[in-house]
């Protein structure tokens, strides 16, 4: 299997906080990895890292054969890398398609100035934007809730417009920080599936989530991250047997 993503020696420091240590991990084409490790482990920082939308201290991000660590956001995800952040629910005050529409506007070309003149350009794009939403949207079973507030949608499908959103780029690496926190079971397993659905599209997909079943059920690897270090990767089934994660799990370090 062809290795996608690889991340060497990512460092991370916030003034004296060492947010992550030396973090190697890759993602190989058309797998599933998950990325688990106890709150301030430096999960969100590293897919934050990846993004582009923070800046490592040291290290080395190599996307597709490519070093990408010093492009900005837009020309990584330009490149086929989306993020579902943690911290980026959805916009309330727009519709389920309008939210769609802001996934769609990140990946066009033109620029504010192209929409105040209505260039022909702009137009094009207008037209690409309305397109790949819809899209989106039908991706995710959310067509009948477009012209709905977004703020309206039970949480379970508030994360599957996230997602929608993401896929707006025609994503090869599909970040996804905690998806599925705050779900109950029906809705946990819908998502569970739509993310097995996009895998087997052949997607990468990195993952982050607490949920040991969900962890279980979609990982192909897993790296475990504690105190911004990798403590341990592998199968689901060697990391939960391993020492240090186990007593990174129960609070080894006070
Ligand atoms: N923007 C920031 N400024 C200062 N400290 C931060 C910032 N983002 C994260 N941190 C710190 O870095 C560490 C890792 O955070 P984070 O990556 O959010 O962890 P996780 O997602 O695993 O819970 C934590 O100690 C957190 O307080
Ligand atoms: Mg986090």
């Amino acid at each position: 299997m062809t290795t996608l993503l690889r991340v060497e020696g990512a460092t991370r420091r916030f003034g004296g906080v060492h947010a992550l240590r030396d973090v190697g991990l890759d993602v190989r084409e058309g797998e599933t990895h998950a990325v688990i490790g106890p709150n301030g482990a430096g999960k969100s920082t590293l897919f934050k890292l990846i993004g582009g939308q923070l800046a490592a201290t040291s290290g080395t991000i190599t996307y597709a054969g490519r070093r990408i660590d010093r492009l900005p956001p837009h020309r990584r995800a330009r490149q086929g890398i989306a993020i579902a952040f943690q911290d980026a629910p959805v916009f309330r005050g727009m519709t389920v398609a309008e939210n769609a529409m802001v996934g769609a506007h990140a990946v066009t070309s033109a620029g504010p100035l192209s929409a105040i003149l209505r260039l022909p350009r702009h137009v094009k794009d207008e037209a690409f934007i309305r397109t790949t939403a819809a899209a989106a949207l039908r991706r995710v079973a959310l067509d009948d809730w477009a012209d709905r507030p977004a703020e309206d949608l039970p949480l379970g499908l508030q994360r599957a417009l996230q997602i929608a959103r993401a896929l707006c780029g025609r994503p090869r690496l599909l970040l996804l920080d905690e998806p599925a926190s705050g779900l109950r079971g029906p809705e946990r397993s819908a998502l569970a599936e739509l993310i097995e659905d996009l895998r087997g599209e052949g997607m990468s997909i990195l993952l982050v989530e607490h949920d040991v079943a969900f962890v279980a059920r979609l990982a192909d690897r897993v790296t475990v991250l504690d105190l911004g270090r990798v403590i341990a990767t592998g199968s689901y089934q060697s990391v939960r047997t391993d020492p240090a994660v186990i007593t990174a799990y129960l609070g080894g370090h006070g």
